[in-house]
């Protein structure tokens, strides 16, 4: 199996979903996610479910060089989608407010959280009942005016923590305390004992967010990529000239 992904790499598209139309991307869906999409009750939840499954099929097939319209998903026991013939591309996806992140790795599990920070009156019992004693203090002794930002940072990492597990949200989480280190590592601990360290792409797409994605590699090249209004994703010609006619380069390149 090809991957366009080349070397060991990471990519993170950032898709501001106000710029591209749901319904054109519906075709792409399974009858089992049409059915998902119509249950939303809010325009926002079902847009973004449509366009993250319509996407993540665009991008799944510009990687591994097959049409969108080819590409199964399955879900693992506890619902992380993975590519149904196994191939070997990692991914990971996650919205809030009019933003989607989705991360694609070859060099090890991802997991991606992005977060619309917005006031959460009772963040400090979250975290009490949520963070570790040592996530707590990170709180506690950040500054008043950036203890709620603080609060997403630390949830954003742990996030993307499990879902990389593919175990999302459960019993464990508070057990987990995950800090950045030096070099964009995120050092997990579980009680006194040290998990693993693994690779943090800590990123502001716009002021009023905060995303995190993790990975099982060190020493993976990380570029992060606004897709383009409209989404389709640019050919190797493509995206040649527009990295020279439009700047259409990476935004960040870890
Ligand atoms: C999975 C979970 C972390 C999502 O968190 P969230 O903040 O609501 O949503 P996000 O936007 O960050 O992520 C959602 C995406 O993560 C992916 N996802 C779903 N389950 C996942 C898992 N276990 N691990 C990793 N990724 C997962 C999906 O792509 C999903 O989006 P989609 O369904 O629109 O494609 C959270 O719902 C959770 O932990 N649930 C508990 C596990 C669970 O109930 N599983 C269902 C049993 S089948």
């Amino acid at each position: 199996m090809t991957s366009a992904l080349q070397g060991r790499s990471v990519h993170v598209w950032q898709i501001d979903a106000r710029e591209h139309e749901a319904d054109a991307l519906l075709p792409l869906l399974t009858a089992d996610e049409t059915v998902r999409a119509g249950r939303f009750l809010r325009y926002e939840d079902r847009r973004n479910f449509i366009l993250g499954r319509g996407l993540l099929r665009r991008l799944l097939g510009h990687y591994l060089q097959r049409e969108a319209e080819q590409i199964r998903l399955c879900a693992d026991q506890d619902g992380k989608p993975r590519l149904q013939d196994g191939a070997p591309l990692e991914f990971n996806l996650s919205h809030s407010g009019d933003r989607i992140v989705i991360g694609f790795s070859n060099a090890g599990a991802v997991g991606v959280d992005i977060e619309a920070m917005r006031p959460v009156p009772d963040y400090r019992r979250l975290a009490r009942r949520l963070f570790s004693a040592a996530e707590q203090r990170e709180i506690d002794h950040s500054e008043e005016a950036i203890k709620l930002a603080t609060f997403f940072d630390i949830w954003t990492r742990k996030e993307a923590y499990v879902k990389m597990l593919g175990t999302g949200i459960d019993g464990d989480i508070a057990l987990y305390d995950c800090r950045p280190g030096p070099g964009a590592t995120l050092a997990i601990s579980k009680g006194d004992v040290r998990v693993t360290t693994l690779r943090l792409v800590g990123h502001r797409p716009e002021p009023d967010y905060v995303s995190a994605l993790v990975c099982d590699s060190l020493d993976a090249n990380v570029a992060v990529f606004t897709l383009p209004a409209g989404g389709e994703v640019p050919d190797r010609d493509r995206w040649r000239e527009m990295a020279e006619t439009e700047g259409f380069e990476p935004s960040i390149r870890l």
